[in-house]
């Protein structure tokens, strides 16, 4: 059923450098809508993986002195393992200097150059090679005596030379026709309607090809040029699905590619150049382009130029890879930039997860451990505040699966921890360990009820916090085949007689 085919991409990384926070949350972001969806009965494909071409990486290899080759090897090789410090269940990571990602961008090339979408002229204009992009002059400003972006606020060349271009002029009118009958194409809406400004405003022919380094797949039929880096980066995505050969399974099941996630820096090359080559190469284009903001550190975006970075591998070895995954998906806006802190982060474990979450969990296994020998039977009679707090959470997750659909995790985050709130609530309200002598039989029910409370919550929180939510429904004994989001259709998780594992502290509170 090619409905039930889920392809997400992050964006593949630049290993020009350290990996930095800001890398983990585009990651952290696609992996829980992966995750998500795998819980949801999805046959999900998730991509990541580096892109390894262009200026700036031969750049970086020059003085690192390696060849750009060696000096991808091991970079890339860092990135890798980040994926697995931060708990990505990534199916694929795909390299730019692959050879299956070669052959791709060759077709693709030729397609564009088959449709006429190609021609050879020359280029005259700025370049930032940090951000591997060209910008117009209306869009360079000067600081400090230097041209910069004013955009990014990154360093530009004026670059002269003979180049392939690709006719995106031609495409202005029909990309906002996309726009316009694909409202959805890019979230958050603000995104989308930067993007439509810009289209509205003009779109110049884009040069395709570079002459004055040789760090890049070359044009095919042609010594000298090199493919623009961003035009063979953004076809990693269908590189991975083994494109150009379109019988292949993969390429079938998973395009077009679902949901593309990226930082708003580079939405113009994922919402306006992306679809323009598909479009002209006649390949449907992605179905999302989701552009989440910036994570600021004293107001600046993060970046290695900026100095002001903090590496995810010491936070996570810090505060544990739940804690942090808990912390950016919750409290970074995922529509808008978001300051991050140390402070906020300690803050958050101690409330959201050892006070909320965690407590929940440690108090009902406890207290079924110390009292009920790890074993509840449920009974029939189901009181009005059973009643209540089964409506409250029906209330509540009827709506998630539409807020992971719009890529609302903030509101998605805060709903399933306030079930958890309400359920911690419900507890303290209906005091279970008083009616240990003279009422064992509601005993039971309240503490059914909350086990099969914490297996929801549980289940939901699954994609964010995938290894804390593990431990829980492992002591709940829920095999790993039940583990998915059945429950939000009415299924029921728990059996009515249950026996439980002790269950070991989850987040330990920071002082
Ligand atoms: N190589 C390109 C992507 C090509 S996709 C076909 C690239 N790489 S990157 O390493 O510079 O950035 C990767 C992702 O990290 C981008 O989505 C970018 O927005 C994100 N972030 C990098 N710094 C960031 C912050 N400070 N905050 C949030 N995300 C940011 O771009």
């Amino acid at each position: 059923m090619k409905d039930k085919n889920f392809f997400i991409t992050t964006p593949i990384y630049y290993p020009s450098g350290e990996p930095h926070i800001g890398h983990a949350y585009s990651s952290i972001i696609a992996d829980v809508f992966a995750r998500f969806k795998r819980n949801d009965g999805w046959n999900v494909h998730f991509l990541t993986g580096t892109d390894e071409h262009g200026l700036k990486i031969q750049k970086a290899a020059e003085k690192a002195n390696l060849d750009p080759l060696t000096y991808c090897n091991n970079i890339s090789k860092v990135f890798r393992s980040l994926s697995k410090k931060l708990n990505l269940s990534n199916d694929d990571f795909i390299r730019t200097t692959e050879k299956r990602h070669k052959v791709s961008v060759n077709d693709l090339w030729q397609r564009l150059l088959k449709s006429g979408d190609i021609y050879l002229s020359k280029y005259k204009g700025w370049y930032s090679i940090s951000d591997e992009a060209y910008y117009n002059e209306d869009e360079i400003i000067e600081k400090d005596g230097k041209k910069v972006s004013a955009f990014s606020g990154s360093l530009v060349d004026w670059v002269e030379e003979e180049s392939f271009f690709f006719k995106l002029s031609s495409w202005e009118k029909k990309l906002l026709e996309f726009y316009e009958k694909n409202k959805k194409f890019i979230l958050p809406l603000s995104r989308r309607n930067e993007v439509i400004n810009f289209v509205k405003n003009g779109l110049k022919d884009l040069s395709v090809s570079r002459t004055s380094f040789t760090w890049g797949i070359k044009v095919p039929n042609s010594n000298n040029h090199v493919i623009y880096v961003w035009l063979d980066a953004l076809t990693n995505y269908l590189s991975a699905l083994n494109y150009p050969n379109i019988n292949d399974k993969l390429y079938k099941n998973f395009w077009p590619a679902s949901l593309h996630v990226i930082g708003k820096d580079i939405l113009r090359f994922h919402a306006i150049y992306w679809p323009a080559f598909l479009l002209a190469a006649k390949i449907e284009p992605p179905k999302r382009i989701f552009g989440h903001g910036w994570i600021l550190s004293g107001d600046e975006k993060m970046s290695k130029s900026k100095g002001n970075i903090l590496n995810p591998i010491e936070i996570v070895n810090n505060y544990g890879i739940d804690e942090i995954r808990y912390y950016l998906m919750k409290e970074v806006s995922h529509g808008s930039d978001g300051n991050i802190s140390l402070n906020s982060l300690e803050n958050c474990i101690n409330s959201d997860l050892a006070n909320n979450y965690g407590n929940l969990c440690q108090r009902v296994f406890a207290f079924i451990k110390n009292n009920c020998s790890n074993s509840i039977k449920k009974n029939t009679n189901i009181s009005q505040s059973d009643k209540k707090i089964i409506k409250q959470t029906f209330d509540l997750t009827k709506n998630l699966r539409n807020l992971i659909e719009n890529q609302d995790l903030n509101n998605y985050i805060k709903s399933v921890i306030n079930i958890s709130f309400l359920t911690n609530k419900y507890i303290n309200d209906e005091e279970p360990w008083k009616l240990k002598k003279d009422n064992i039989k509601k005993m039971n029910n309240i503490l059914h009820l909350a086990l099969e409370q914490i297996a929801k919550i549980s289940i939901l929180l699954n994609p964010i916090i995938p290894l804390a939510t593990d431990k829980v429904l492992e002591a709940l004994n829920i095999k790993s085949e039940l583990r998915n989001n059945s429950f939000l259709d009415g299924k029921k998780i728990i059996p009515d007689k249950i026996n439980i594992h002790p269950l070991n502290i989850l987040f330990k509170k920071i002082n």
